[in-house]
């Protein structure tokens, strides 16, 4: 017997115009009967309770009900389920509506084991219900007028504890060491040690220096996450002061959070961090995929996100990270293409791989591996810099570091990251290593 004693919700044969529905992807794994859980997850997530309802009739259940179409078991117990749902069940720029239909009430089931939303494939209509990134690439790009090379950023570290004085500095001497982004960490806002207000002046006074000193335009990403009427008295400060770009922790703030700052039309440039999103990403059995929010960040407007580095201190296949750094890239229905981020425990040895994984179309941030650099701050931006420069011409980091002693120094420390040739298989068999006297190889463990 299924979920309803009138209807069902699995209909293999169901037939349906790709444009007038939303298509999820889960994992599902049943405590005991799958059927039962799969017809829980479409009632749930649509027009179904635990027991039949006075006005489910047929017209409802035909015009608003989600219907599982598609099923590939693993064993009895747990398999990938395809979901229906019709356009009309959604307010199409309603972030927090979506998920409370498609990743709602349902992950809290007793007779599910586990749940994972996999994907969420969205008709053109329902995209362009949405206002997506103001700049995007092109637009980030712009302001730069750097059109064919990876940005270089950093994060200030230590994260929290500069005074800022210390902070200024420190985001000076990297801009002027060549990178092209300072941003401020994900638990940075507006404590004592730092306070926001006098951050930002100081920092974008800072920033202006950097810029005539260097003859670059250079970015600020202030972390502007708090409550909604504070991010919005930040984002204007910002804005006022001569800002051009602010940060969103975009999970901890939510997707209301990203579409409140978005709707401003500040015309600034949003970053997106995601500071807590292993929460929900971390298993590959429950939980929602990071494609799912990268999906998402894109569509409340989000203009360059952290997706992964493969190769850094964060978790993340190869594969998942070029799946939905792909995907934040590629054309969607016309709305702006969304700059990925690599981002966590990346130094200038990782660059050559990073460059191949991930090609040009990236923000690639480096926090200890350039403040850690043992020459201080200005000498790690000046190696991350020159890594940047030899990958670009082509050169190895060995060769350069020759004629570059902050870049020597940097894979004196560090290493070279580099997989070995003929041996490309799973990331987590490699540690990046420093290999004395021939800092292009890596141990294998
Ligand atoms: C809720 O929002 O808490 C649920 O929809 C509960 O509904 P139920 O009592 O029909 O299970
Ligand atoms: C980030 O916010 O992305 C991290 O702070 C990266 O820092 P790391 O390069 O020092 O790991
Ligand atoms: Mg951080």
């Amino acid at each position: 017997m299924g979920y309803s004693k009138k209807f069902s919700y699995i209909a293999k044969d169901f037939s349906f115009d790709p444009a007038g529905y939303v298509v999820v992807t889960f994992y599902m794994e049943a405590k005991d009967d799958f059927e039962r859980c799969a017809e829980a997850v479409a009632a749930e997530s649509s027009v179904g309770t635990w027991t039949d309802t006075e006005g489910l009739d047929e017209e409802l259940f035909q015009k608003y009900a989600a219907r599982v179409f598609d099923v590939e078991k693993n064993d009895d117990k747990s398999g990938v389920i395809k979901v229906a749902y019709p356009l009309a069940l959604f307010e199409k720029d309603n972030i927090p509506q979506l998920l409370a239909d498609v990743a709602g009430n349902v992950f809290g089931m007793r007779e599910l084991k586990n749940l994972r939303v996999r994907d969420v494939e969205l008709p053109e209509s329902f995209v362009k219900e949405n206002k997506g990134p103001a700049f995007g690439i092109p637009g980030i790009r712009e302001v730069f007028k750097v059109y064919d090379r990876p940005l270089l950023g950093t994060i200030i570290k230590p994260k929290v504890g500069l005074s800022t004085s210390e902070h200024v500095r420190i985001a000076y001497e990297a801009w002027v060491g060549g990178v092209d982004i300072v941003k401020d960490d994900e638990n940075l806002s507006d404590q004592d040690f730092n306070p926001f207000y006098e951050r930002i002046t100081q920092t974008l006074d800072a920033r202006r220096k950097a810029e005539r000193i260097t003859g670059q335009k250079k970015l600020y990403c202030p972390n502007i996450s708090a409550r909604m009427s504070e991010m919005y008295a930040r984002a204007k400060f910002v804005k006022e002061m001569g800002g051009r770009a602010v940060m969103i922790d975009i999970v901890t703030t939510g997707f209301a959070g990203m579409q409140f700052v978005r709707d401003q039309q500040m015309n600034l440039i949003l970053h997106g961090h995601r500071a807590m999103h292993g929460a929900f990403t971390h298993s590959d059995r429950h939980g929602i995929a990071m494609l799912v929010f990268a999906k998402l960040a894109r569509l409340a407007g989000i203009d360059q996100l952290h997706t992964g580095t493969v190769v850094g201190k964060m978790e993340g296949t190869e594969e998942e990270v070029t799946k939905i750094d792909s995907f934040l890239r590629d054309d969607w229905y016309g709305i702006r293409p969304t700059m990925p981020i690599a981002s966590g425990g990346l130094h200038p040895g990782h660059l050559p791989r990073l460059f191949e994984i991930l090609g040009k179309d990236v923000i690639i941030n480096l926090g200890g591996g350039i403040h850690g650099h043992p020459d201080g701050v200005g000498a790690g931006a000046k190696a991350a810099r020159q890594a940047l420069d030899a990958v670009l011409a082509g050169r190895t980091l060995t060769e350069d570091a020759k004629k570059h002693e902050e870049l020597a120094k940097a894979i004196k420390k560090w290493g070279v990251f580099s997989i070995q040739e003929g041996s490309e298989s799973e990331q987590s068999t490699y540690i990046h290593a420093l290999v004395k006297g021939s800092p292009l190889s890596v141990a294998k463990v």
